[in-house]
């Protein structure tokens, strides 16, 4: 959990500024069109006003700025006194504010260039965050609070476009997955007749571990022009922005339909690779999670630390008859099988394998060590805590069973279920999902590891700057899974394979084997699959593939 008291200014304003290479490249974009007024949202110190002055185009007659912050708004004025030949205007104040009421005259710019702040919902104060949710209303677009300023700061900046105009502004990557975007997404497929997104492999902004990616787009020049979509160009260093950025812009393979529905992750596939899914999909024996499945959250304790522990603490306090067997950790189950020997050896290692379960037994009723053990959580203010003030006795965990399939939300290479033959408990860092009764457990977890499998999780999970996939309970419900019968002992095998440390390559092309073959997919075609799963990985851990 992320608190506001925690954060720097720096942060909470999300003033992190851009280079003068980038600007400039974007800069020169914008001004192929001409354009005679430009908007920037939220020019910081001004670098974008640098690059425009840089450039001096004669056209250019108005040049409309924004910046909440005083000190940054005063520097960014002192450069825009030096473009002589535009009116430039620096308002140290808020742009949602004054681009919401500013929505019925729209300020028509021919181009909007900048890099809007990153700030989470949670930290805005009550009247941003009611103003944010009445952008989304103006807009007729879901709202949640799980978004972040940058999201109407781009809605609002494409709504104060001309028709035809230009935008080029710096975005964090996770416009392309994150769920909280896809109201932008939408908009954006829709308003747009081109929009271009250019991919850097490396982090740009030192400081932050906020991947970013920068966004090209026309605005559409009215309904009877159908867009051509989106393109995703990745590239490996800083070279491109010494070039041409209308040559990088007018060259690039626009794709619609399905790849700008939902997430964008599919436009980072090659044609080829998007026909092949596509048919993959369609299989007769290729199943929506969903339809096989259920997939729950695991236990909320509201204090991990004191419900799952080692041993050592159940035998100090005597905890034993409200110790159960539990994994929530990839160290706990490394492989795909959690059996009562790994449980055993997760003991025998220190490891917190034990859940305690006081269901609501009465204080009274405890023997004095549980007791103690019980005072000890409250004079570390737990009792107090959200999760455990709401609950009688703080101490009586909810919803606590067991699943005969787990799965951990995050993951470095693919996501894997665990066979739960221990019939171990789960916590929040894990799902719990229940198979239909017509597919035996060890089918789904068996049949869920292949390249098929894992693409599609890259297409429907999201990650950050540290590059974990995680996936939440609505996208592993469109994830897709072959399903084949394995043979006898073959998932001992897998999990022999993954515990041995065998690379994830190497595991997706011996199911791929067996798996999809069965589905009658020839070599290419599965190699074909694992060449993007890998890709998708490697962008995600920057690593060069
Ligand atoms: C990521 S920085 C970018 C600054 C500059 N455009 C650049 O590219 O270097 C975002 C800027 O937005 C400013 N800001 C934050 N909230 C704002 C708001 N509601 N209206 C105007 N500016 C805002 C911050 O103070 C910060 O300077």
């Amino acid at each position: 959990m992320n608190f506001i008291q925690h954060e720097s200014a720096t942060k909470l304003r999300g003033g992190y500024y851009t280079d003068i290479d980038i600007a400039r490249f974007l800069t020169r974009w914008v001004l192929e069109i001409l354009p005679t007024t430009i908007l920037e949202p939220s020019c910081g110190d001004g670098v974008f006003l640098e690059a425009i002055k840089e450039a001096a185009p004669r056209e250019l007659k108005t040049v409309k700025a924004f910046e909440i912050n005083e000190a940054e708004a005063r520097k960014a004025a002192a450069k825009a006194r030096r473009l002589t030949f535009a009116e430039t205007e620096i308002r140290n104040t808020d742009f949602i504010e004054w681009a919401f009421r500013n929505l019925a005259q729209p300020l028509n710019a021919g181009a909007v260039l900048g890099n809007p702040p990153f700030i989470r919902y949670q930290y805005l104060d009550d009247a941003h965050q009611l103003l944010m949710q009445k952008v989304f209303e103006k807009f007729h677009l879901p709202f949640t609070k799980h978004t972040n300023a940058w999201v109407p700061f781009i809605l609002l900046s494409v709504a104060h476009l001309q028709a035809g105009g230009r935008a080029g502004v710096v975005v964090p990557s996770e416009l392309l997955h994150v769920l909280h975007a896809q109201s932008l997404r939408g908009y954006l497929a829709e308003t747009c007749s081109r929009i271009l997104i250019i991919d850097p492999e490396e982090l740009w902004f030192t400081g932050t571990l906020q991947g970013t990616v920068l966004l090209l787009l026309e605005k559409s020049r009215g309904l009877e022009i159908k867009g051509h979509g989106i393109a995703i160009k990745p590239v490996n260093n800083r070279a491109f922005l010494a070039t041409d950025p209308g040559k990088i812009f007018s060259s690039a393979k626009y794709t619609n339909g399905k790849v700008v529905k939902g997430k964008w992750m599919r436009a980072l596939l090659t044609d080829k690779e998007r026909d092949l899914l596509n048919e993959v999909y369609s299989h007769p024996d290729v199943h929506a999670f969903a339809e096989i499945a259920k997939v729950d959250v695991g236990i909320v304790t509201g204090a991990n630390k004191f419900f799952l522990v080692a041993d050592e603490v159940v035998s100090e306090y005597r905890l034993e008859p409200w110790a159960h067997p539990m994994f929530g950790r990839s160290e706990h189950a490394r492989g795909v099988i959690y059996d009562l020997k790994t449980h055993e050896a997760n003991r025998k290692a220190g490891l917190p394998a034990n859940f305690l379960w006081f269901k609501n037994t009465p204080f009274s009723s405890l023997p004095t060590r549980a007791q103690q053990y019980i005072k000890n959580g409250e004079a570390a203010g737990l009792h107090s805590r959200y999760k455990c003030r709401i609950r009688t006795p703080w101490y009586n965990v909810p919803s606590v069973f067991t699943a005969p399939v787990g799965m951990l939300k995050r993951c470095h290479d693919f996501p894997r279920l665990i066979l739960n033959e221990a019939n171990a408990l789960t916590t929040d860092t894990a799902y719990r999902i229940e198979v239909q009764p017509r597919i035996k457990p060890e089918q789904l977890v068996f049949s869920f590891v292949n390249s098929f499998t894992a693409l599609s999780a890259e297409l429907e999970g999201r990650h950050y700057g540290g590059g974990v996939l995680e996936l939440v309970p609505s996208e592993i419900e469109r994830l897709r899974i072959p399903l084949v019968k394995p043979k006898a002992s073959a998932l001992e095998k897998l999990d022999g394979k993954i515990r041995k440390g065998t690379t994830a390559a190497e595991v997706l092309a011996m199911q791929d084997e067996v798996i999809l073959s069965e589905l009658g997919l020839t070599k290419p075609d599965r190699c074909s699959l694992a060449a993007a799963w890998k890709r998708l990985r490697d962008r995600r851990n920057r690593v060069r593939s």
